[in-house]
């Protein structure tokens, strides 16, 4: 499957200028072609001016309204997305969860807009605590809740990017990325959602993703170990180098999926 790899830039940087810089810096670092899926998100403000610095990669959002058009005030429609080219849209990013009381259903009315209309939608899932080894049934049910309605067909243009809400933004503090073997416990916890809304075939179909302090150090373990078919990259993707690195490790390293299916004694899916 074509690894997928998106800087999320959340609200930096300040101006117009250095995000054109950046978007800049960050097309130095990848590889030409960049034998992958490179998607950058830049705030919505700065849509505009990033777009037309990116060549090898591709321009993302990071949330969009459920509404085509009319009376929202704040709204971002698909219809002014589309109209600037974005290819992929981050929905349901545990920062709008939490702070912007984004519940499953609105999740779940985004997802259906973005796969009948487009951009592309990343749908993020992800528990709020750690607990401990098992990935929580909150995860699940996130992904079934965001499908309710979804068109089998439609799930071909779909990412989930697990985001363990007590991984993100903590690359400078103790806690750290999620482990690889958690990591992957919870693409096969996600493939099994996918797989018992729909079928195995469908789940196969999904790009699974991981988020919460990527990192040039992580990366390889996340794809490898994790089984993971990319990133969505937080802080390290205001970095262009580190992001290059990023993205150059998730290409070439292979996933070591049976080894690890057979290593850690997981249930196959059903
Ligand atoms: P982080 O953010 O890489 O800074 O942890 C990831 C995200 O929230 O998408």
């Amino acid at each position: 499957m074509r690894k997928i790899i998106i800087a999320n830039w959340k609200m930096h940087p300040d101006t117009p200028e250095a995000a054109s810089a950046l978007a800049i810096a960050i097309e130095k670092e990848l590889p030409s072609p960049p034998g992958a899926d490179v998607v950058v998100a830049p705030p919505v403000s700065f849509l505009m001016p990033v777009a037309g610095m990116l060549k090898k990669s591709m321009l993302g959002a990071q949330d969009m309204s459920a509404e085509g058009q009319g009376a929202l005030t704040g709204g971002v429609s698909w219809r002014e997305l589309a109209a600037l080219n974005v290819r992929f849209v981050i929905i349901g990013h545990s920062e709008r969860r939490i702070n912007c009381g984004e519940t499953d259903e609105i999740v779940n009315k985004k997802i259906r807009t973005a796969l009948v209309h487009g951009p592309a939608p990343v749908l993020c899932v992800g528990e709020r605590d750690y607990t401990d080894a098992d990935i929580p049934p909150m995860v699940s049910d996130q992904v079934r809740l965001a499908l309710a309605g979804v068109k089998k067909e439609s799930l071909k243009n779909l990412v989930i990017a697990y985001e363990p809400v007590w991984a993100i933004s903590t690359a400078t503090q103790s806690a750290g990325a999620d482990t690889p073997e958690r990591i992957f416990r919870a693409r096969l916890t996600i493939e099994k959602a996918i797989a018992d809304a729909y079928d195995q075939a469908a789940a196969k179909k999904v790009r699974i993703i991981y988020g919460g302090s990527v990192s040039a150090r992580n990366i390889a373990a996340i794809v490898g170990e994790g089984h993971m078919d990319g990133a969505l990259v937080g802080g390290a993707s205001l970095r262009a180098e580190e992001f290059g690195v990023i993205v150059r490790r998730a290409i070439e390293t292979r996933s070591i999926e049976k080894r690890r299916r057979g290593a850690i004694n997981l249930r196959p899916l059903a």
